[in-house]
C-alpha cells in the first residue's frame, strides 16, 4: 500500500478498514506537516500571533480528551524540556474552575482532532469569559473549537474516519514538537533539536514499521485473542504512550486493558498479574531502560506473558520487537505504531467492528 497525502480522501480504496489506511498514512502526514510548517529557508513557519501568544504566557494549560489528552501529555514534555514553559495537562471533563490558576498570563491550548468535543468546548467558553487567551490544535479548520479560540494550528492529517484516532495523534505530537522548538528559538534558547529534520527521519521509521504488519499480527494472535485483560507498562514518555496503547485496545477490541507506570506496579497493580496475563512493555528511554526491564522480570516471575518493544540501540536479547532509531524526544511517533496495529489486529481477530466500535462516536459532541 502506498498512500500519497493528497490521495487521502474519505474512501477506503484498497484497504479493508479506514483505521488501517489511516495508520499507513501517518508517514505522509508527517511529511505534509513538515511542508506546511517550513519556510523557504527550511526554518519553522508559524503564525506570528501564535508565536507571540507563546512568548507572552508563563504557564500553558493543555485541555483535551481521550487520545488528544494522551498527545497533550507528550506535548508537556516538549514544552517544558525544550521551551522551558511550565505546562499542566487536564482532561477536559475534569477541569475545575475553582483551581487557582498559577499564572497571571495563562495560555489555554485545546487539542482536538474534530474540534467539536463538547467537554473541551465548554472549557473554552468558560475561559474566554474569564478573558484568557486560547489556541486550538485541530484537524478540522472551521470547527467550533478552531472558530471560537483566539488562534488555531492545523494538524494537516487529512480526514480521519475511523473512530479510533491514529494519524491525528501522531500529527498532534509533531505539531507540538514544532511549537515547542519555535517557542524556544523565539526565547533565544539554544536548541540542538531540529524538529523538521527529525520528523522526516521519524516519517521514514514509521513507514518501515507499517511494513511489519505480519510480525505484529503474530504478536496479537499470541497475546490478545483469548485474553480478557491486558497490561501495558512504560516509564517516562513511554508511560504516556502505553496509556494511548491501552485506550486503542479497549475501544476497538473491548479487552479490559490498562497502561501502567512501571514503577507503580509494586504499589498495588502487580496484584493483578496472574499466570498468562499479557504484559506489553515499552522500552525506548535510555534513562529508565534498566528499571523498566526490572519491571518486566517482576511480572514474568509472577507468570505474566511478556512482550518487550524496545528502540534500536537499547535492544536486548529476547525483545519481541526493536523499533527503528529516532530522536529520543520523538520516540512516541514510532512506538505508537505497533500499539495501533496490535489493537487493530486484536479487534479484527475478535470479530469486532474496527472502524465503528460499539457505544462510541467519532466526535463526542455531548458532555
Ligand atoms: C480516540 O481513539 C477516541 N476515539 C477518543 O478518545 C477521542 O480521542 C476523544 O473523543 C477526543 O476527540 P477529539 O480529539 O476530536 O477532541
Amino acid at each position: 500500500f502506498t498512500v500519497e497525502i493528497d490521495a487521502m480522501d474519505i474512501e477506503k480504496g484498497t484497504y479493508p478498514h479506514f483505521m488501517l489506511k489511516e495508520i499507513d498514512e501517518q508517514p505522509f502526514v508527517m511529511r505534509k506537516i513538515i511542508q506546511e510548517y517550513q519556510d523557504t529557508n527550511d526554518e519553522i513557519k508559524l503564525d506570528e500571533n501564535v508565536r507571540q501568544a507563546m512568548m507572552q504566557t508563563d504557564r500553558v494549560y493543555i485541555i483535551a480528551a481521550g487520545t488528544s489528552y494522551h498527545a497533550g501529555l507528550v506535548g508537556k514534555q516538549f514544552l517544558e524540556n525544550i521551551a522551558n514553559v511550565p505546562v499542566e495537562v487536564h482532561i477536559a471533563s475534569e477541569f475545575s474552575y475553582n483551581m487557582p490558576l498559577l499564572s497571571e498570563k495563562p495560555l489555554f491550548v485545546f487539542i482536538s482532532q474534530s474540534g467539536e468535543t463538547a467537554d473541551s468546548r465548554s472549557v473554552l467558553v468558560k475561559i474566554k469569559e474569564l478573558g484568557h487567551p486560547s489556541l486550538t490544535l485541530t484537524n478540522v479548520p472551521g470547527s467550533t473549537l478552531s472558530r471560537e479560540a483566539d488562534y488555531t494550528l492545523h494538524l494537516h492529517a487529512g480526514p480521519e474516519i475511523a473512530v479510533a484516532s491514529t494519524k491525528a495523534y501522531t500529527a498532534q505530537i509533531a505539531v507540538l514538537a514544532i511549537l515547542a522548538v519555535d517557542t524556544a528559538k523565539t526565547k533565544g534558547l539554544t536548541i540542538e533539536f531540529n524538529p523538521l529534520q527529525e520528523l522526516a527521519i521519524a516519517a521514514n521509521a514509521m513507514e518501515a514499521l507499517t511494513d511489519q504488519k505480519e510480525v505484529i499480527e503474530e504478536i496479537t494472535k499470541e497475546f490478545f485473542i483469548e485474553t480478557r485483560n491486558a497490561f501495558y507498562i512504560g516509564r517516562g514518555v513511554d508511560y504516556f504512550v502505553v496509556q494511548e496503547a491501552s485506550l486503542k485496545l479497549k475501544e476497538i477490541s473491548y479487552i479490559q486493558a490498562e497502561g501502567f507506570a512501571g514503577g507503580e506496579l509494586k504499589h498495588g497493580t502487580i496484584a493483578l498479574i496472574e499466570e498468562g496475563t499479557p504484559v506489553i512493555a515499552l522500552a525506548t528511554q535510555e534513562s529508565v531502560n534498566y528499571s523498566i526491564r526490572g519491571n518486566v522480570q517482576e511480572v514474568a516471575a509472577r507468570g505474566a506473558k511478556t512482550c518487550v518493544i524496545s528502540l534500536k540501540g537499547l535492544e536486548q536479547e529476547g525483545d519481541t520487537m526493536v523499533l527503528p532509531h529516532v530522536h529520543e524526544l520523538l520516540t512516541p511517533l514510532v512506538s505508537v505504531v505497533p500499539m495501533q496495529l496490535l489493537a487493530y489486529y486484536a479487534a479484527l481477530h475478535r470479530d469486532c467492528d474496527v472502524d465503528k466500535p460499539r457505544n462510541l462516536a467519532k466526535s463526542v459532541t455531548v458532555e
